[in-house]
């Protein structure tokens, strides 16, 4: 009976149908970036099918048990400081079950106590679902001293604490993924108000690895539309202004390099976004919100044959990046005005301080920074165009077996539940 039943399901499983990502593509160096690839269906029924069109010529469909297959070896690692509870509930809902769920919060520890909060919601939520839940949070002395005793001390500031950062709670995730032996590793905010749009983002990152043709690879979500209430009504514009403005000097780079106009750019700042291991150890993070565009800074760096190298494997056997557009809007916590110029300012600096950006990009990107500046009424402090943002080493040279070791036997906030 079980085997029919397990028959029935191979046959009856569901597809997801997109573009090969093979219509254009960007070459810089060793980095392949794929232009945009649309999703035509998310459910494409079972297969094969018989049909009047041949879809197969230009689309293609993944099968539950291809993206299965990937969702076993990937940890999605959710950042999460001070959110509403609720809305980290939705978040676990929407991730597929073979995942390895990895929290890094940075929430309050007092006066309310808001990481137990989270812990207390998440054990609820595991009487109902099996899950695989891993918690830490990023402020544990223990896991401070153990970065320290790893000799990883560009996640520290100057008083041996772990800093403030989304960049830095991934980091911490990584490493946590890497411990679990998993392939690969995915991020989602949980502040994410639609767990549907959180599924349809995990199954684009597994889409992405089973396309990839080398193991180092990145693969991006660009949201169709993020919804915004104006004046009563409400509106779904594609893009938010920071991306509008980090893929414009993006593509500007791509467009200086190449020597020829690119737009093949349209996820600089993609929050929602995952990693090969292979690659995600090797790459370095730049601190808070800058890490999404100076993720691709850092690829080009590294193996776009810009600049002098020491990864000529990695090299050899290519980088690929997807860039996949969800069918599902982007409906995100909104967190204001100033945090999005922080977020703004931090993205064109992490550009602007490449080594690989050219002069007069330079010249315009410092222009668009000062007039920020000018618009805040000179409210916040100064920017200081020449800071550079914190950079951390990648985490390859941290012995994994060390670091599982230390936080299994130290850690005071490490959980699996
Ligand atoms: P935005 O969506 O890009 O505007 O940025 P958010 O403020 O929503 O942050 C993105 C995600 O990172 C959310 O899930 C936050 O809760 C989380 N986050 C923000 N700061 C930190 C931090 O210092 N540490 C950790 N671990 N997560 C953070
Ligand atoms: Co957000």
């Amino acid at each position: 009976m079980y085997l029919i039943y397990k028959l029935i399901y191979i046959i009856e499983c569901e597809y997801m149908r997109l573009d090969y990502p093979s219509r254009h593509t960007e070459r810089i160096g060793a980095v392949s970036i794929h232009e945009l690839q649309k999703i035509y269906e998310l459910d494409s029924g079972e297969m094969p099918r018989t049909s009047a069109h041949n879809h197969e010529q230009s689309t293609r469909a993944y099968s539950y048990q291809e993206l299965s297959s990937i969702f076993r070896e990937l940890a999605i690692v959710i950042p999460l400081k001070n959110e509403k509870i609720g809305l980290l509930e939705g978040v676990l809902s929407g991730i597929p079950n073979e995942c390895l769920i990895i929290i890094v919060s940075n929430s309050e520890r007092a006066p309310v106590d808001r990481f137990s909060m989270e812990v207390e919601m998440i054990r609820q939520y595991s009487q109902f679902a099996d899950k695989k839940i891993m918690v830490i949070h990023q402020k544990d002395n223990e896991l401070a001293k153990i970065f320290k005793k790893v000799k990883y001390t560009s996640i520290l500031d100057s008083k041996s604490h772990i800093r403030n950062g989304k960049a830095e709670g991934m980091v911490i995730g990584i490493l946590l993924a890497k411990m679990q032996k998993k392939k690969y590793i995915g991020f989602i905010d949980s502040d994410n108000y639609f767990p549907g749009a959180v599924n349809e983002y995990v199954k684009i990152f597994a889409v992405g690895f089973k396309m990839a043709t080398t193991p180092y690879s990145n693969v991006r979500v660009s949201w169709r539309s993020k919804p915004k209430i104006v004046n009563n009504k409400l509106q779904f514009p594609k893009w938010g202004r920071i991306s509008e403005y980090s893929n414009k000097y993006l593509n500007a780079l791509i467009s200086n390099i190449t020597g020829y106009e690119s737009e093949i750019i349209s996820t600089g700042n993609a929050g929602e976004h995952a990693l090969s291991m292979t690659l995600a150890e090797n790459l370095n993070y730049s601190s808070g919100y800058s890490v999404e565009p100076y993720e691709f800074i850092n690829i080009l760096e590294k193996f776009g044959g810009l600049l002098p190298t020491d990864s000529s494997n990695i090299i050899e056997k290519g980088i690929e990046i997807f860039q996949i557009e969800s069918r599902n809007p982007h409906f995100h916590e909104e967190k204001g005005a100033d945090h999005l110029t922080g977020m703004m300012q931090a993205s064109l600096l992490a550009i602007n301080n490449s080594k690989i950006c050219n002069i007069e990009l330079t010249k315009e990107i410092k222009n668009h920074l000062l007039m920020l500046q000018i618009k805040q009424n000179y409210k916040s402090p100064k920017i200081n165009l020449q800071k550079r943002h914190h950079i951390m080493d990648p985490i390859k040279v941290i012995s994994i077996e060390d670091f599982a070791d230390l936080v299994i036997k130290n850690s005071k906030t490490f959980l699996k539940i």
